[in-house]
């Protein structure tokens, strides 16, 4: 039986991973949190009713389910508390289910303000950020001045760390952007009425992992983005500011890295990209056009549309690699139904694997073709039902990637996959 399992994307991120952690934890007593933030969006239905979640685990919609928010998330209390409001307004119990790690790093009002001020300064060349102070909230961590949950619970601890860094920023804000630095007392009350609101659900996430682990309990780790979009992996600089890839389950919870059991690697059967930066398999065609409106293709966070193109197997392959997937989950195969003729890069020609935005724009991808099966996948259970060349996909995939394919999802409901070997067993 596996203990812990990490669900993460191997793309530029919406694979589907909050549909698939959700269904999980069916078999889960506690998921986790460990990287990311409120950028993420992940999309969970249920009975044709639709939930997205930004920072709270897509654990939460099972009753006794325990939910984790780790270390290594940085948190926008703004954010946080109107997403509990919000499920706990639709029947949701949150409070008594959800714990948030005391290390935390917390996103405040001047790193929202940064963002969104360099997007604007870098004009043509812009990140395509999400705008919601995840850049400037990881850089603050690493550069040893930033608030974590843990500060805010202590006022006078707070009103010190929170004088110096503000100066730093309202700095840069007033000469650098030439904008409005922000006001000490608004940012300060403002933070202190957050904490009174989470100070309960605030605890030792990494010991409370371990005592699960103890008692053999079962733990989905639960990714946010997209191997692509990792720190050091991915396309640099149209990237997040966290690792994506599974090390971040591990420093992000505190759990060891010999504690990761299985990894579970989601791909869509498709590529997105919402946001700017490389994307060598993108379609500006019909069949761009086709995948965009039959997978909906549109942020679950701006709302902003996503870019398309055919899965990139190369890319893919890397993904596998580091993150040391033990199998992939395929989602959205459904979209493909209509297509006469589908494609797969499959070669970057002559060219090395990218390791700079610059060689990520110059590849040529090379497309092997399959032939489409047009007809209706959606919904299907059974790797029988499959028709043969949508089978004659999947074996693709798996040979190509060397990562078997045990789990594909064929429409958005929680029940529309077929589980060919189960991840938490
Ligand atoms: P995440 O960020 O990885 O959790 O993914 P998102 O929720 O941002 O985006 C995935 C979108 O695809 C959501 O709208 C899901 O409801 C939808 N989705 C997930 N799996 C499938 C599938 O197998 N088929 C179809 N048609 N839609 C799916
Ligand atoms: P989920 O978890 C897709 C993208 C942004 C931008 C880049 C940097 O739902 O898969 P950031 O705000 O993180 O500094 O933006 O990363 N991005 C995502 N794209 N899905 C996400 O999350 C993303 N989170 C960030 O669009 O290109
Ligand atoms: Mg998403």
């Amino acid at each position: 039986m596996k203990k812990s399992v990490v669900v993460l994307g191997t793309q530029w991120g919406d694979e589907g991973k909050g549909k698939i952690v959700d269904l999980l934890t069916e078999r889960a007593d506690a998921v986790v949190r460990y990287q990311g933030g409120h950028n993420a969006g992940h999309t969970l239905i249920i009975n044709e009713q639709k939930t997205v979640l930004h920072l709270i685990p897509s654990g939460i919609l099972r009753d006794g389910v325990k939910c984790y928010i780790g270390n290594g998330v940085v948190i926008e209390p703004t954010a946080l508390i109107k997403e509990i409001k919000n499920l706990e307004a639709s029947g949701v119990d949150v409070q008594s289910r959800l714990y948030i790690s005391k290390a935390a790093p917390v996103i405040m009002p001047y790193h929202i303000k940064l963002d969104q001020l360099r997007e604007l300064k870098k004009g043509k060349q812009a990140i395509g950020t999400t705008g919601r102070g995840i850049g400037p909230a990881y850089e603050d961590k690493v550069a040893r001045r930033g608030i974590r949950i843990g500060d805010l619970l202590d006022p006078e601890l707070l009103k010190d760390k929170l004088t110096q860094v503000l100066a730093y920023h309202n700095f840069v804000i007033e000469h650098f952007h030439q904008a409005e630095p922000l006001a000490f007392d608004e940012v300060y009350q403002t933070a202190l009425q957050q904490a009174d609101f989470l100070r309960g659900m605030c605890s030792d996430v990494t010991g409370q992992l371990h005592q699960h682990l103890a008692n053999e309990d079962r733990l989905l780790m639960e990714g946010a983005q997209g191997t692509l979009l990792d720190i050091d992996h991915g396309t640099y600089p149209f990237v997040t500011s966290s690792n994506t890839t599974s090390g971040s389950a591990a420093t992000g919870s505190g759990l060891g890295a010999t504690q990761i059991d299985y990894v579970l690697g989601i791909t869509k059967a498709y590529t997105t990209r919402v946001g700017g930066g490389p994307f060598p398999t993108e379609l500006f065609d019909d069949d761009g056009a086709e995948l965009a409106k039959r997978g909906v293709e549109f942020g679950a966070t701006t709302g902003r549309p996503r870019r398309c193109g055919w899965l990139d197997l190369v890319a893919l392959k890397r993904a596998v690699q580091v993150n040391g997937v033990t199998g992939l989950c395929v989602t959205k195969l459904d979209v493909l139904d209509t297509f006469e003729t589908i494609k797969m890069c499959t070669s970057y020609g002559d060219q090395a694997f990218p390791e700079s935005a610059q060689e990520w724009a110059q590849v040529k991808p090379i497309y092997e073709e399959f032939a489409g099966w047009q007809s209706s996948t959606k919904g299907l259970t059974e790797m029988a039902d499959l028709p043969a060349s949508a089978k004659a996909l999947i074996a693709h995939i798996e040979q190509f990637t060397g990562a078997p394919v045990h789990m594909i999802s064929t429409g958005p409901d929680r029940c529309e996959n077929i589980l060919l070997v189960d991840p938490m067993q």
